[in-house]
């Protein structure tokens, strides 16, 4: 199996779970943060990870945009997404939804969501103040959920 995991980070919590699902999955895998590097051929790939975090609600628009305009031979391949967020509730699958297009939700073999992380002196000026309106914190922290991130390799391998 050849695998692909292609995501989207603004502090690096999914660059770090990108990272530990890659030495989850079997078989080859690459893994590109897609606003830095190219994303290359996805047709030589069976499959195919889409992963990204959620600010307000939303993931990064590039990784929106990817999963829109590649939608059609996306559907053909078995896809994973995955999320880095601080939802934990039902509500994160609602969240998710509003992060993909709804034809690849519905088609994705899995949807995993690997928990959050702060880290505090990385964060903007506007992040910082809604981070200390909401947490009352200035701390850094990582939910980092490893269980999660093996039992989504697990899925996407079997
Ligand atoms: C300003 C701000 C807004 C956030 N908004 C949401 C949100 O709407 N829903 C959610 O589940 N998590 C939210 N989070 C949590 C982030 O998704 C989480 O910290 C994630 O690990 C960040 O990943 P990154 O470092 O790869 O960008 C927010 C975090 C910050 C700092």
């Amino acid at each position: 199996m050849k695998n692909l995991i292609i995501f989207t980070t603004k502090y690096g919590s999914v660059e770090k779970s990108a990272n530990l699902l890659q030495e989850k999955m079997n078989g080859e895998t690459k893994i590109v943060n897609l606003k830095k590097e190219t994303v290359p051929n996805i047709d030589s790939f069976d499959n195919i990870i889409l992963g990204g975090s959620v600010y307000m609600g939303r993931t990064q628009k590039e990784l929106m945009k990817f999963a829109r305009v590649n939608l059609q031979k996306l559907l053909e391949k078995r896809v994973g997404l995955f999320l880095n967020c601080a939802e934990n509730t039902e509500k994160k699958y609602e969240q998710c939804k509003n992060c993909f297009p709804a034809e690849l939700y519905d088609k994705a073999i899995v949807k995993g969501f690997f928990g959050d992380e702060i880290t505090w002196e990385k964060c903007s000026f506007f992040h910082k103040l809604i981070i200390k309106k909401i947490k009352k914190s200035k701390e850094s922290y990582s939910n980092i959920d490893m269980e999660e991130i093996a039992k989504f390799a697990e899925q996407m391998n079997s």
